[in-house]
């Protein structure tokens, strides 16, 4: 029954800051001790200190292990290809950037797509910029998407999948940067996890501090002066099931917690067996293309894409971003 249900639940699909079961089979960051999903501060970088929470080498070997095959993310990447294609409208050549691009999955499909594109990576983690050296990606740097080190107009498009929601991001700061880096004209793409009320130890485990809804998403477009071109939610037939779940899942880290007297949240990406994970991407490819359809206002992601205006406007401020965020 759990292996059911967790076949069901909505990978957010890596395993992000979980206390590690296999510790020890991944080497911890580069001078940081890794304490489970707390880490204690040694010579840590600015970086990660702004994030104080983040994942280990295991959880990144995890993500790109299965980031190429998994239901979620092949779901997820082909929507983000088919936006940057219409995008570039028909162009061979232009800049994409991956902001929270992870292990690499994602620029890997995107480069496939489209040789002739520019494409660009940025992550916070050198441990995850090192699987997506390992693949061949070159264009990458390590950075935080609220302090992009690009200049200004740089980019055709600007993706980040599933980054916003961290504890470390500064989301008004990373939303003006998203619209400084983009060219007039230019399209960002987001996804983010949907609804407080799907909130479980999957949050917890994964430092993921704020969900959002698509009235919210629009709101931050619009507070930063992007048009929005279209947001829906996607995974809806599984938003019963994950809210079910997700139910579940809080009680029972809430009674681990009493008994262990520490928190031990847990998000635990499971890759189903081939047929399976068959059966669920054709059932999440229909669910996207649906969804997109009827603008879909439940699921499990909100999917976003906004574009920056040819004319030029003032570039958005960040304390009033903050204001209207
Ligand atoms: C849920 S994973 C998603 C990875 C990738 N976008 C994908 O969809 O496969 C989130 C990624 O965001 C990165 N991240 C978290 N906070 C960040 C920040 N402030 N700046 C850049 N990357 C960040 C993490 O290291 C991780 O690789």
């Amino acid at each position: 029954m759990v292996a059911v249900i967790e076949l069901l639940r909505d990978g957010v699909a890596c395993k992000l800051g979980a206390k590690n079961p296999f510790s020890g089979a991944g080497r911890p960051l580069e001078g940081l001790d890794v304490t489970g999903t707390t880490v204690a501060r040694v010579g840590v970088p600015w970086l990660l200190q702004a994030s104080g929470k983040f994942m280990n080498d295991y959880e990144y070997r995890i993500m790109r292990e299965v980031e190429d095959s998994f239901w979620w993310y092949v779901t997820l990447h082909r929507a983000v290809v088919a936006e940057v294609q219409g995008a570039m409208a028909g162009r061979a050549r232009g800049r994409v950037l991956d902001a929270g691009c992870g292990t690499g999955g994602m620029l890997e499909r995107l480069r496939q797509t489209e040789p002739g594109w520019s494409c660009s990576g940025l992550d916070f983690s050198e441990g995850a910029l090192a699987h997506a050296r390992a693949r061949g990606l070159v264009e990458l740097r390590q950075g935080s998407v609220d302090a992009l080190p690009y200049a200004d107009e740089s980019f055709d498009v600007v993706v980040s999948l599933d980054v916003l929601y961290f504890a470390g991001v500064d989301e008004a700061r990373a939303m003006k940067e998203f619209y400084r880096v983009l060219k007039p004209g230019g399209v960002l793409v987001l996804n983010l996890p949907a609804f407080e009320v799907l909130r479980g130890e999957h949050d917890a485990a994964v430092h993921g501090v704020r969900r959002y809804t698509p009235a919210r998403v629009r709101q931050m477009l619009s507070a930063c002066a992007l048009e929005n071109q279209r947001t829906w939610c996607w995974n809806l037939w599984l938003f019963l099931p994950v809210l079910c779940w997700r139910w579940l899942s809080r009680w029972r880290l809430a009674a681990r917690t009493r008994m262990a007297g520490e928190e031990t949240a847990k998000s635990d990406l499971t890759m189903p067996p081939g047929p399976v994970n068959a059966l669920l991407k054709a059932m999440a490819r229909l669910d996207f293309a649906l969804c997109r359809w009827i603008r879909a206002p439940l699921g499990t992601s909100v999917f976003s894409v906004g574009r920056k205006p040819e004319s030029r406007r003032p570039d958005p401020d960040v304390e009033n971003l903050s204001r209207a965020l």
